[in-house]
């Protein structure tokens, strides 16, 4: 399963144009209340955050974090009249901006995963097939290595690996066979330069749902900004920032993602795991918001248990 986003660039810069996803259920499994303090991980365009402020009110606080500067920056505009702190940072440092807000426990965290419609809307990164812009793709650019850096600089072999292993495209050796070629004879710098060659080189599916281009610009997209490996980091971190009962909610748009949220929830003593299967859109949402239809929604929570409980008075090996 990919990210089927469409990666047809929208019109606005300046106001967000992206539309949350899931909102009636991640209010729900937030257990959204006044007087809470929710964490919102990935601030994008300030969909989700606009509801739950709305909704803890003025004795409640969302703290909203995005990697993003750019999008931290637009959103903190249009939220400044609701209880909303922003932060341009991971989400794997939401303890160091916890610490600095002086708030030892919030009652939930949510991650919405991926990139935003605004992202994609801004033709000078990269994000969209259409883009003349160089092929960026970083999330925070003041950081990392940029994607047509990898595409100019990776082995055939590194290449067909990466494209592989994060898009799950079974064409990856056939693209970076075809990519060396073409970098050979021009440098590949733009989006629209690099989704050319992919249409080329990669069929259409079957019903065309999908463009060729989808896994590879993934792919990138999630080794310049070490996607997994922040994720893998942050469920580690979170258990131990929420209030017993705390939820922890991700919403993600690819098995790769899915798969570390599943296990991460699975394997933690702190959590109990309150959805088994992901919930998924309604069909009428995906009628409304296309880009919601590969979403997936996990939710767990905090359970009352201490830490001491967990690790110091767990059984030891060999011990009964
Ligand atoms: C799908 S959008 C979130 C949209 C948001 N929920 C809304 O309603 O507008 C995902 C956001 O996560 C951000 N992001 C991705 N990885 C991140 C990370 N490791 N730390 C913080 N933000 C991250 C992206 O910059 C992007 O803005």
């Amino acid at each position: 399963m990919i990210d089927e986003v469409s990666n047809e660039p929208a019109e606005s810069l300046d106001s967000t144009v992206h539309v949350p996803v899931m909102p009636s259920e991640v209010l729900s499994a937030l257990d959204v209340r006044p007087g809470m303090i929710i964490v919102d991980g990935t601030l994008g365009g300030g969909g989700h955050s606009r509801m739950i402020a709305s909704l803890v009110g003025p004795t409640g606080q969302v703290i909203g974090v995005d990697r993003d500067p750019l999008a931290v920056a637009r959103t903190k505009e249009t939220l400044r009249d609701l209880p909303v702190h922003t932060y341009a940072a991971n989400y794997a440092d939401i303890p160091e901006v916890l610490a600095e807000c002086q708030i030892p426990l919030v009652d939930a965290i949510l991650l919405d995963l991926g990139l935003s419609s605004d992202q994609l809307a801004d033709r000078e990164r990269g994000f969209s097939y259409l883009s003349d812009g160089e092929l960026d793709l970083r999330f925070d650019t003041s950081t990392g290595t940029p994607a047509w850096m990898l595409v100019e600089k990776l082995s055939e072999t590194h290449l067909a690996d990466l494209i592989y292993k994060y898009g799950e495209e079974r064409y990856s050796r056939r693209i970076a066979r075809r990519i060396i070629q073409e970098r050979q004879a021009r440098p590949i710098r733009s989006a629209r330069q690099l989704a050319t060659l992919l249409r080329q080189c990669v069929p259409r599916s079957k019903n065309h749902s999908i463009d060729p281009a989808t896994r590879t610009f993934q792919a990138l997209r999630i080794a310049v900004n070490d996607e997994l490996k922040w994720l893998e980091v942050a469920l580690r971190r979170f258990p131990a920032c929420l209030k017993p009962q705390g939820k922890l909610v991700v919403i993600s748009f690819h098995s790769l993602e899915d798969r570390i949220v599943k296990n991460a929830f699975r394997d933690d003593p702190r959590l109990e795991v309150v959805t088994r299967k992901p919930l998924r859109p309604s069909d009428s949402e995906v009628e409304s918001n296309n880009r919601s239809r590969s979403s997936r929604l996990r939710v767990a929570v905090r359970n009352d248990r201490s830490a001491e409980d967990i690790f110091v008075h767990a059984p030891q090996p060999g011990r009964r």
